[in-house]
């Protein structure tokens, strides 16, 4: 097991990366702690929970709400909960997500842990203290920083993780490296295949190196305000395509890499062989890299992103593997690009 800290001004945060599910009854007083998780993981796991009282939510963005935040309040206050009671999520980012921000919440702020139970939760949703609900069919519309106070990531339970989820926590983990690490990004060359065969000491080491990424960038710009922007990559495009294409959020992100990576090509910030070596690294985690698009829909959407600003929008493109920079694209510089991609209709 190895431990990364987070020291934000919303919290100190433990991530406890290889620590398993059966050995969580060390970690807290379980009379004062209340379990949230979701059916599906309830399903597979409630068996080694520890005894505690436990909250259930439906699963799916449709349950991310206001109103599913608004049940475990009802439920707490039902179990008489005060202000020492535990929080712990056990599930995805979902569960997650709403647990950080019902805790957050729930008498102006009680204590509050997760154990993320997909590859994506592990390396991202549970680290860096975003919490929230969707509202009004926007995502994350509502929430709060605020840092959980341990975070266990056992890479046992991915086992019963459907495929095309443990993909899209893949794309998350290329995404750290292609923004921070080069020599992370080679191991993930080099360990692919061992990786999406769940071979453990593989898995562990690859969770904790995307989790430092993370967690680095969080411990100097915890808020957003500048360095975080950098894991967004792939994200611009990738919202874009996803709202207006229905497609998973990791296949949206792996296209969208590619489409920073062509800009940055475009910019002369990248060479040939390095957009290569990233379409062939997503190419191995089985992530697509292009979509029969409709370019005007995707524009439209890119061009209503809240990340515009004045004439543009704010990009993370790559200077080399493992070095994201932020650059304005203009609508006109975007529009000529994207003509260019050979992935899009024509
Ligand atoms: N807070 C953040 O910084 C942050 C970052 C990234 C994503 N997110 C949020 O995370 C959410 C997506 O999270 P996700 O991808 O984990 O999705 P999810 O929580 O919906 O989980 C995916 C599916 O897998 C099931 N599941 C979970 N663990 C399982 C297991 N071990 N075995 C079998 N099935 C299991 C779930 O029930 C669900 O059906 C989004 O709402 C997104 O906004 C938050
Ligand atoms: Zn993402």
């Amino acid at each position: 097991m190895k431990t990364i800290e987070i020291a934000g001004h919303t919290g100190h945060s433990q991530i406890l990366v290889g620590e398993r599910l059966k050995n969580l009854k060390a970690y807290l007083d379980w009379k004062r702690t209340v379990i949230i998780t979701d059916d599906n993981v309830a399903g597979f796991y409630q068996k080694d929970f520890p005894i505690a009282d436990v909250i259930c939510v439906g699963t799916g963005e449709k349950a991310k709400t206001l109103k599913t935040v608004e049940k475990i309040y009802h439920r707490l206050i039902e179990m008489e909960a005060d202000r020492s009671v535990f929080l712990l999520g056990i599930g995805g980012g979902i569960v997650c997500d709403m647990t950080g921000f019902a805790a957050s919440t729930y008498l102006r702020g009680v204590e509050f842990g997760y154990v993320p139970t997909t590859l994506l939760a592990q390396v991202d949703a549970s680290v860096g203290g975003k919490t929230g609900v969707n509202f009004k069919g926007y995502k994350n519309m509502v929430g709060v920083f605020s840092q959980p106070a341990f975070v266990v990531c056992d890479p046992g339970v991915l086992k019963t993780l459907p495929a095309q989820e443990l993909v899209s926590g893949f794309a998350e983990i290329v995404k750290h490296a292609a923004i921070a690490d080069a020599s992370y990004f080679a191991c993930l060359e080099e360990n692919a295949v061992s990786a999406l065969s769940l071979d453990a000491a593989v898995l562990q080491q690859i969770i904790y190196d995307s989790v430092k990424i993370k967690a680095a960038i969080v411990n100097r710009d915890e808020t957003e305000k500048g360095e975080r922007r950098k894991l967004n990559f792939g994200h611009t495009f990738g919202h874009a395509v996803e709202k207006t294409h229905g497609i998973a959020h990791g296949a949206a992100v792996s296209i969208g890499m590619v489409a920073a990576s062509l800009l940055s090509l475009n910019r002369g910030l990248l060479t040939e062989n390095e957009v290569d070596r990233l379409r062939r690294l997503l190419a191995r985690f089985k992530l697509p890299l292009r979509i029969d698009m409709d370019k005007e829909k995707v524009l439209d959407a890119l061009v209503r992103d809240k990340k515009r600003e004045g004439d543009g929008i704010h990009f993370v493109l790559l200077a080399g593997i493992g070095q994201a920079v932020v650059e304005k694209i203009s609508i006109d510089e975007l529009k000529t690009v994207l003509k260019n991609l050979a992935f899009t209709r024509s």
